[in-house]
């Protein structure tokens, strides 16, 4: 059998590869964002980056952190351009020359950071569109997903003006109420020039049901935003460090651990693919 690969390539299929997807659905774009630092955004981003992989969605990860740490677990092999290359040249659809093929496999692309992403300053008057300008024409994806820095600023809020559903995710801390709605509020912002933007979800991370304090920021959070946190949140555990340590998904992890997160991002994906977005590629704003 012959598959188109994203990045055009046609390659015969080897009895390994994974298999089709079994729903169809239009691509879609989801950027995974947080105020706060290490709560977890690139460990949901890789979660879900590793459910899709074990699905067989054509997925492609853009790593608009400049610590990238995606960029790192997803061990490409050779890296020409960066995510900031692509910031600077600003091009429309200039983002396909900037994919690589992950160290995951055939089916996990990526667009890789670097540190001097941290000075690009993007323009604040082009309303934020530059990413999304970059990445017209983009096709061949069932889902994209962005990886942003821990802050509200522009590189996130291009992340979100490219995207068509935006996931929160937070801790179960005395601050997560806050930092939530920061990032809910910064949605709400981005959402009156880009339409299509949909919030996804809130992912609670790290949560240990023993602690008495994450229960009681648990039901404070389930309080004020009820549906929108997803189920169940994501418990502690190690696992989840020990597979980005060893740059692989976390569904290679046959482990109790392994399982029960990778079930849980199974979860999430589903969560992810069930929502509606527009069937349409990505256009300029006008
Ligand atoms: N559920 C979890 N259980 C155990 N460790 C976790 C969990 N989630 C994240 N971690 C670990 O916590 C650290 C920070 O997580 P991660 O890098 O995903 O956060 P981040 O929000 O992307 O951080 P930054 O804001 O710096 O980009 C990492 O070492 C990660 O492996
Ligand atoms: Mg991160």
């Amino acid at each position: 059998m012959t598959k188109h690969l994203p990045n055009g390539v046609k390659q015969d299929s080897p009895a390994t590869m994974p298999p089709t997807p079994t729903y169809p659905h239009p691509m879609r774009v989801l950027s995974v964002l947080s105020l706060k630092g290490g709560v977890g955004k690139t460990s949901v981003t890789l979660g879900l980056a590793s459910a899709a992989h074990a699905s067989g969605l054509r997925t492609l990860v853009i790593d608009l952190d400049p610590q990238a740490n995606s960029t790192v677990v997803l061990d490409p092999q050779r890296v020409q351009f960066t995510s900031n290359d692509v910031l600077a040249d600003g091009r429309s659809g200039i983002m396909e020359q900037a994919i690589v093929r992950s160290g995951w496999g055939d089916n996990i692309s990526l667009v890789a950071s670097e540190r001097a992403l941290e000075h690009r300053a993007v323009p604040e008057g082009d309303g934020n569109v530059r990413l999304r300008v970059t990445m017209q024409g983009l096709e061949g994806y069932d889902l994209i997903l962005i990886d942003t820095p821990p802050a509200l600023g522009e590189l996130t809020r291009n992340a979100l003006t490219a995207s068509d559903q935006g996931l929160v995710v937070t801790e179960p801390s005395l601050f997560a109420l806050q930092g939530a709605q920061q990032a809910l509020d910064a949605m709400s912002i981005i959402r009156d020039t880009n339409l299509r933007l949909q919030v996804a979800g809130i992912v609670v991370n790290r949560v240990r049901p023993t602690s008495s304090e994450h229960r009681y920021r648990m039901a404070e959070l389930a309080l004020a935003y009820g549906d929108m946190l997803w189920q169940p949140p994501l418990p502690d555990r190690a696992v989840l460090q020990q597979a980005a340590g060893a740059c692989t998904p976390v569904h290679a992890w046959r482990t109790q651990a392994g399982r029960e997160v990778a079930r849980i991002f199974d979860t999430y994906l589903e969560l992810v693919l069930a929502a509606q977005v527009e069937p349409k590629p990505l256009r300029p704003v006008s």
